[in-house]
């Protein structure tokens, strides 16, 4: 690490994570984190009024924590950058209000990022550069895409396929709630499933095949689960097999990941995946991903757990990335871009400024 690298702080408020990171240049100074996710528990889902009025309480006090754990005065940023988008409006309107008041009154450049190229963006706090061509995984609550990423900074992505409907975290937070295992699904059913049996029960694997291109569909996977529940209860004391049913369901989406990643790989002759986003944090995704992977020739690239889920680190490390590139601000007249996805983004994962409105 050199002093003379940027020091960006990062801002995250999409979903219900009050997320403020801190890197110099690519190396970790803090990583901070509010949750509202206790307060969404009995609805079973984010509630996103409850979510933002969460983030305007959490924020102010967020940031002083990280400046305190990164051992940094705000005198000292060279930077801010926070999420655009995508996310949920209210949400990303405190994070984006937030990050143009420190950049006006301190002075500094602001980056307001795409928060699925933020996902990827992580991985560099771990694992260095990332390679010139790569295949990067997205799954997430919102989002479940297969990319090919040239470079990152110069917003060269290309989607190869996504979710058709759900997204992955969806499924998991839709089966997790049928189950009656609680909110958010992923990490339970995670912590379920390693009791159970993951071939006792066959759920579908939907669109397999090369015909259908790269795309991925989940919402017949829940139905399926759903339906399965249903007629297993509808017999006579009748126990449900929850672990079981949790680890066959976990199996069908990570099958159905993994077959779409190594098809493309092979495909297109790539040799680097990035892993990244909630469900990237699920044990079995990670490990019959790497795995399989690795017979293969190909190396995968998975951030810690907590960097995969939402965070601030991620938002500061592309804003760092941007910054040390030397990829233009983003207007203080900018706005939040509530579904700006990568395709749309402009250089740097940014939205193209034209399509900002004002907060
Ligand atoms: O990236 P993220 O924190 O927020 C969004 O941008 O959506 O992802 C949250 C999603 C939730 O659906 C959650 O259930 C899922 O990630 N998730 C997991 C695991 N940990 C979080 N899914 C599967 N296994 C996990 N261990
Ligand atoms: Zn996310």
């Amino acid at each position: 690490m050199s002093a003379s690298e940027p020091l960006l702080l990062g801002i995250e408020t999409s979903c219900d994570e009050t997320g403020v990171g801190i890197v110099r240049g690519q190396t970790l100074l803090a990583d901070t984190t509010a949750s509202s996710v206790g307060e969404h528990v009995r609805y079973g889902g984010v509630v996103p009024e409850i979510a933002s009025r969460a983030h305007v309480e959490a924020l102010t006090p967020t940031v002083a924590r990280a400046l305190k754990d990164a051992g940094v005065r705000v005198g000292d940023l060279d930077g801010i950058a926070v999420t655009g988008g995508p996310g949920l409006a209210g949400c990303l309107v405190v994070g984006v209000a937030g990050a143009k008041a420190m950049a006006l009154s301190l002075g500094l450049p602001l980056y307001a990022v795409n928060h699925l190229a933020a996902h990827i963006a992580v991985d560099t706090l771990e694992h260095g550069p990332l390679p010139s061509d790569c295949l990067a995984l997205l799954v997430s609550g919102g989002h479940t895409s297969l990319l090919r990423v040239g470079d990152l900074a110069a917003g060269d992505y290309q989607t190869l396929g996504s979710t058709l409907d759900d997204a992955a975290g969806e499924a998991f937070d839709k089966v997790a709630r049928l189950l009656q295992l609680g909110f958010p699904g992923g990490p339970v059913i995670d912590a379920c499933a390693r009791t159970g049996d993951p071939a006792a029960i066959r759920f579908p694997r939907a669109l397999r095949g090369s015909e259908y291109g790269y795309d991925m569909s989940f919402s017949g996977l829940k139905t399926a689960v759903a339906r399965w529940v249903e007629l297993a209860q509808a017999a006579p004391g009748s126990v449900l097999p929850v672990a079981d049913i949790a680890a066959s369901f976990q199996a069908a989406v990570v099958d159905v990941l993994v077959e779409r990643t190594l098809r493309a790989s092979r495909e297109f002759g790539i040799t680097d995946v990035i892993l990244g986003g909630g469900v990237a944090a699920n044990s079995r995704l990670r490990a019959v991903l790497t795995e399989q992977a690795a017979r293969r020739g190909v190396r995968v690239r998975v951030p810690r757990p907590a960097l995969c889920t939402d965070n601030g680190a991620m938002v500061a490390a592309l804003g760092s990335h941007l910054m040390s590139r030397g990829i233009a601000p983003t207007p203080l007249t900018c706005g939040v871009e509530p579904t700006m996805d990568l395709s749309a983004a402009g250089e740097g994962g940014q939205a193209a400024p034209h399509r900002w409105h004002s907060v």
